[in-house]
């Protein structure tokens, strides 16, 4: 089972990976709306100023979006049900009560537990406690983004497709899971975890801490861009932000997002392959939308800077 659910991320790391590849051999003209299969394409990988940066698109592609302000339901979503495994997971470590009986399942798979009786091998506790604290980060993240989308960002009227919607929707519950199977196999019986930090979890910690800093001080800039100095929005159009991480590269924030999945993988201790397809996941799937992002501020900015890179500095 966990060697399944690898292979899904990694599945989704390569389709994300393809539609980056085909988008920039299409390199399709962005104020051409585009109707067909190439049009579905698009329509499927744009979202936000991306997507109504190209023009009037056809009646049954419009038909299939929601607003682009209900990426706070994934934050709702993620907070309730990360929220859930986090306590589940704290009584099972701390309070000797049991995981729940789907994740048993995954633990009982065939292959797991045969794999730490052959080696003799068997999880530490600091290993008990990376997957706790790596929940709780998770947890943690998306608490502030849900705060950043009720009361920092400032929507505009841009729009998602329904399928990124569920998408989003199923993504967070997915990436829970994912942290509670890097629980070791070995179940506990009623005994209580000894706290373990190792060095790994500070590093992870401190990666993390930086990156969230970062990753809000970008969106901050961008919700600026609408307001007055008095605080009061004033605009729902997109300009050309300026400061932090922008200096460097078109969309830190997405930047930001990759370094917390990689602060999330060394606090689990760098040895999580599973953990690693997540990661490759939300590298391609953030260079996507990053590599949009660029493309519609070169094409409406003459004055864009030229020095920016679009998604990691000095690299891509
Ligand atoms: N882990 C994942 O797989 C994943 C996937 C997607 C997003 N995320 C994260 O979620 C966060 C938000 O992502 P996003 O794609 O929504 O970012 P985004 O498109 O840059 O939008 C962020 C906010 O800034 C506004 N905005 C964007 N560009 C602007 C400009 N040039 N001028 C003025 N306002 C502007 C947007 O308004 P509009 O309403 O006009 O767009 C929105 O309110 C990011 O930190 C990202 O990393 C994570």
């Amino acid at each position: 089972m966990p060697a399944v659910l690898a292979a899904a991320w990694a599945l989704l790391a390569a389709a994300f990976l393809a539609a980056l590849l085909v988008l920039r051999r299409q390199q399709a003209p962005a104020r051409r709306p585009g109707g067909g299969i190439s049009g579905l394409f698009q329509d499927l990988l744009r979202y936000g100023k991306t997507k109504s940066g190209r023009g009037q698109r056809p009646a049954w592609l419009r038909r299939l979006q929601v607003p682009k302000r209900w990426f706070t339901h994934f934050y709702v979503v993620s907070v309730l049900w990360n929220g859930f495994l986090l306590i589940w997971l704290f009584r099972a470590e701390f309070l000797g009560g049991s995981l729940p009986s789907w994740i048993q399942h995954v633990h009982h798979a065939p292959g797991r537990d045969s794999q730490s009786e052959d080696t003799g091998k068997y999880s530490t506790d600091s290993e008990h406690f990376s997957a706790l604290l790596v929940l709780l980060l998770l947890w943690l993240h998306s608490c502030r983004r849900l705060a950043e989308c009720l009361w920092t960002s400032v929507f505009s009227n841009g729009v998602i497709h329904i399928v990124q919607y569920c998408f989003g929707l199923g993504y967070y519950i997915a990436v829970g899971s994912t942290v509670l199977c890097q629980v070791p196999t070995d179940v506990r019986n009623g005994k209580e975890l000894s706290v373990q930090i190792c060095w790994y979890h500070i590093v992870g910690v401190t990666m993390y801490i930086w990156a969230s800093l970062h990753q809000h001080r970008c969106l901050v800039i961008l919700a600026n861009l609408r307001k007055s100095k008095s605080g009061k929005v004033i605009s729902l159009s997109h300009s050309i932000p300026f400061g932090d991480w922008f200096e460097t590269v078109s969309c830190p924030h997405y930047f930001a997002e990759l370094l917390i999945y990689v602060s999330m993988a060394i606090t689990l201790g760098f040895h999580s392959v599973m953990w690693w397809c997540v990661v490759m996941c939300v590298l391609f799937n953030q260079a996507l939308a990053a590599v949009l992002s660029h493309e519609f501020y070169q094409k409406n900015f003459s004055s864009y800077p030229k020095h920016r890179k679009a998604f990691i500095p000095f690299v891509f």
